[in-house]
């Protein structure tokens, strides 16, 4: 790992979980950021970097919705549901407890706190899309805590460690040959 990659660890958030559904399929993944995007309290928004080998990203890309969850700390089982695998191999929402939300998207209980957002731009970051999303509805639940990297890195089962790693680098090699295929987005506007 060189220095700058360390150095950016300084840079991320609690972990969090994204679901998504498209017709009738719903599905779910882990990223390890999410970010608030607007200093607004009257339009929130919050943005998170999808990598486009993931399902989850052509189910938001094509239905312009999803629900960011930041993870408690008690939820390393909804990490391995939902971040080893993917959902265009079968069902992974079935293992997990959820709500259906105010958007008709699968909302994860038990969650630190959830945004249900619509997506109101992207950008092509070559391995990535940003996705924008306004939030509509948010909610909680008392007296949680957020699952941080940290938590994560001592909580991760040994049998899922190996492979954390090895999807890891994986994933930076694509990222890496794909940083510079980048294409002007212009997303399908507000509503
Ligand atoms: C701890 C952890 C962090 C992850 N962070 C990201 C991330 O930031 N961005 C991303 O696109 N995928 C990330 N992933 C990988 C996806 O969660 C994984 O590829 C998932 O299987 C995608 O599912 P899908 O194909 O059903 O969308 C992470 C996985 C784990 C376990």
């Amino acid at each position: 790992m060189n220095e700058t990659y360390e150095l950016l660890r300084t840079l991320t958030t609690p972990i969090v979980a994204i679901t998504s559904k498209l017709g009738d399929k719903s599905n779910g993944m882990i990223a390890n950021s999410g970010m608030r995007a607007s200093l607004s309290d009257v339009k929130p928004r919050v943005s998170v970097y999808v990598h486009k080998f993931n399902f989850t990203h052509d189910m938001i890309f094509e239905s312009g919705r999803f629900v960011l969850h930041v993870l408690d700390a008690s939820q390393m089982h909804v990490v391995t549901s939902l971040g080893f695998r993917s959902g265009r191999d079968g069902d992974k929402l079935g293992d997990l407890e959820f709500e259906i939300g105010k958007t008709g998207l699968p909302v994860l209980s038990g969650c630190f706190c959830h945004f249900e957002c619509r997506v109101v731009n992207v950008m092509d970051t070559g391995g990535s899309t940003l996705f924008l999303g306004a939030v509509e509805h948010a909610g909680d639940t008392p007296g949680r805590t957020p699952l941080t990297p940290e938590h994560l890195r001592d909580a991760m089962p040994e049998e899922y460690r190996k492979l954390y790693l090895t999807n890891l680098s994986k994933a930076q090699a694509e990222a890496t040959e794909m940083a510079d295929s980048m294409r002007a987005v212009v997303w399908r506007g507000l509503e």
